[in-house]
């Protein structure tokens, strides 16, 4: 959440810190703003309530500096206007800074401030960094702000300048992603790599507790007690092409176009027909490590949630291992019992969500070997788990998630393969998986062939205020991942359910204008749910269904219906999931909302 980009060079900064925001955007996008300076001159920071091109209107070609910092802003503290909006000063404006995170204690440090005569601009919590440096300010930036940190609790990323050392950047980083970008003679720092990726593919990841000095000339690393610490200089993965639209509207449109490629790469040297099994190689645990597991738990948030309730269900029922997903936020406070024979695995595409760092950790502290299934290379929760598996997604930019939830699921169904061929599941059986999975690649290319339908079906059924999306079995997960799909971009209230739950009182929600949209594949529970459908349809309910080709019986109940291609019963969640994702974007295009940056929301949510 928020995004921070800072340069030190020989370029215009402005120009710098624009397209860096530009990229970090999806981060947070209700406010943005840069501050540049150079020698000899007065720092010129420009900010606005809005998006990015809302900034870039009054940051004329004028703005000279080769250095600044810049920031794009998800609110928490203080309302969205021009003046919480980031960077923010200190009284006599010759601190400058921007922050990401939150500080737990700004009243108290406040209220501190204001007895000795400070008067403050915002009502943000970031703002009492700007005063509090400017305050114990020794004429070294530095070791003011190593002073400075331990009075405030909370999470931050920041950066900061002073009028007084001109060309320099301070950042530090606790909680909140910061990163290092080396160029030639140029520096970078940023909230993540791809604010950088134009420039260089050189990165260094800062940790909690870790502080940077940045100029033209170099960096360096240190920490609170001005100890020096030696970082590795990674090499960036991504390339810039992977983070433009390439002639798609949105990215989230060609994001869900992307999912044939990135579930193929998921796959990718991690299936094995010789031994009918599946290989995860970063788990770094040994066949008779994992024979010993006799429980898995399964921690994530919003999407990867979803993803992570279809592992369980899947590693349990392929597998036998008792298997749960639990939201993060939830286990975090509950006190978990931690177990030695237990796996945790979190999920998230991001590798930064908050409540999923801290649950984390917290099982950690228990003693619990985590594992962790990103996207993000270089991400913290890649980084702090004690093993772990890369999605190889590529960079996920719009907001809702979409690729990264069915390259989640290969995840899980290659771990669940292996877990279940390390016990009981025959070679032929094994085979008879991998073979099907290779399949779904071109299963989705011939979905996504048909999107015109689904479009049509937006059309007609975007008008309606409320929807519920029914499944069982694995597929009920999938339906509560369409009901967030629609929700978060296209502001249409849905619920997803058990298509079987539905008895148990949200059918009082059914009448002629709650449509239903069904899940129906062809396995052991299809009847069942057919069941369902007639009840919904006993009561005037809508029934869009989305079933395997050639159900005629679903077709002639169902109001409207999608046809997928047939597979391996346990796998159609890769192929239902598809053209709810479909549904959702084209409802959010017919009602003109913001797809890739829909109202409230960011990609990672770095806060709790
Ligand atoms: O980066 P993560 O996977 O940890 O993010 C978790 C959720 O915040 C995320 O999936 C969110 O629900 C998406 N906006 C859903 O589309």
């Amino acid at each position: 959440m928020c995004g921070i980009v800072g340069y030190c060079g020989a370029r215009a900064a402005s120009e710098v810190l624009l397209e860096g925001l530009k990229r970090l955007e999806y981060r947070g996008y209700d406010s943005a703003g840069i501050c540049v300076g150079s020698s000899g001159t007065d720092f010129e920071l420009l900010k606005r309530k809005g998006k990015i091109r809302d900034l870039r209107e009054i940051v004329g070609k004028d703005v000279a500096g080769t250095f600044g910092i810049g920031h794009t802003r998800w609110a928490t503290h203080g309302e969205v206007n021009d003046i919480n909006a980031h960077p923010h000063t200190s009284e006599s404006g010759d601190v400058v800074i921007v922050h990401n995170g939150i500080i737990e204690n700004y009243l108290e440090l406040r209220t501190l401030l204001e007895k000795t005569g400070s008067v403050f601009q915002s009502d943000t919590d970031s703002e009492v960094i700007a005063y509090l440096i400017e305050k114990y300010y020794s004429g070294n930036l530095e070791e003011t702000v190593r002073k400075v940190l331990p009075l405030l609790k909370g999470t931050y990323g920041i950066a900061v300048l002073h009028k007084n050392e001109p060309g320099k950047i301070v950042g530090a980083r606790n909680g909140s992603p910061l990163v290092l970008g080396v160029g030639n003679q140029e520096m970078f720092l940023a909230s993540d790599v791809t604010a950088i990726l134009a420039y260089t593919k050189n990165a260094v990841y800062l940790n909690d507790g870790e502080l940077v000095t940045l100029t033209s000339e170099g960096y360096r690393t240190f920490d609170i007690h001005d100890t020096l610490i030696q970082k590795q200089v990674e090499e960036i993965g991504w390339e810039l092409e992977q983070i433009e639209k390439k002639g798609f509207d949105h990215y989230m449109e060609k994001e869900i176009h992307e999912q044939v490629a990135s579930i193929r790469r998921a796959f990718q040297g991690r299936l094995n027909k010789d031994s009918a099994t599946g290989h995860l190689g970063g788990l770094n645990m040994l066949p008779y490590e994992l024979l010993q597991v006799k429980r898995v738990v399964i921690i994530a948030a919003g999407t990867s949630y979803h993803a992570g309730l279809i592992g369980a269900y899947l590693i349990e029922k392929l597998a036998r291992i008792s298997a749960s997903a639990e939201l993060s936020s939830e286990l975090r406070y509950k006190n978990p019992v931690v177990e030695h024979d237990t796996l945790y695995f979190v999920v998230s595409q991001s590798g930064e969500t908050a409540d999923t760092l801290y649950a984390m950790r917290e099982v950690q502290r228990k003693g619990g070997r985590v594992l962790g299934l990103c996207n993000v290379i270089g991400s913290t929760i890649a980084r702090e788990s004690n093993g772990g598996v890369y999605l190889h997604s590529g960079p996920e930019i719009a907001v809702a998630s979409t690729k990264a939830f069915t390259s989640q699921l290969a995840i899980f169904y290659i771990l669940a393969l292996s877990l279940a061929r390390m016990r009981h599941l025959s070679v032929e059986d094994g085979l008879r998986i991998i073979q099907a999975l290779e399949k779904l690649p071109d299963h989705i290319q011939r979905i996504l062939d048909q999107a015109d339908k689904i479009e049509e079906l937006a059309k007609k059924y975007h008008i309606y205020n409320n929807f519920l999306f029914l499944g069982r079995g694995l597929n009920y997960p999938v339906a509560m991942e369409g009901a967030l799909k629609l929700k978060e971009i296209s502001y249409i209230h849905a619920e997803g359910y058990s298509a079987a739950e539905i008895k148990h009182g949200p059918i009082a929600l059914i009448n002629d204008t709650t449509p239903s949209l069904f899940l129906v594949p062809d396995d052991a529970l299809r009847d069942k749910v057919i069941t369902n459908m007639k009840e919904v349809k006993a009561r005037n309910g809508r029934l869009i269904a989305v079933a395997v080709e050639g159900d005629t019986e679903v077709a002639d109940i169902a109001d409207d219906v999608f046809f997928i291609p047939h597979t391996d019963e346990i796998l159609y969640p890769f192929l239902m999931v598809v053209p709810t994702q479909l549904f959702a974007y084209y409802c959010a295009i017919e009602l003109g909302r913001d797809v890739d940056q829909p109202r409230n929301l960011a990609k990672s949510v770095t806060v709790e």
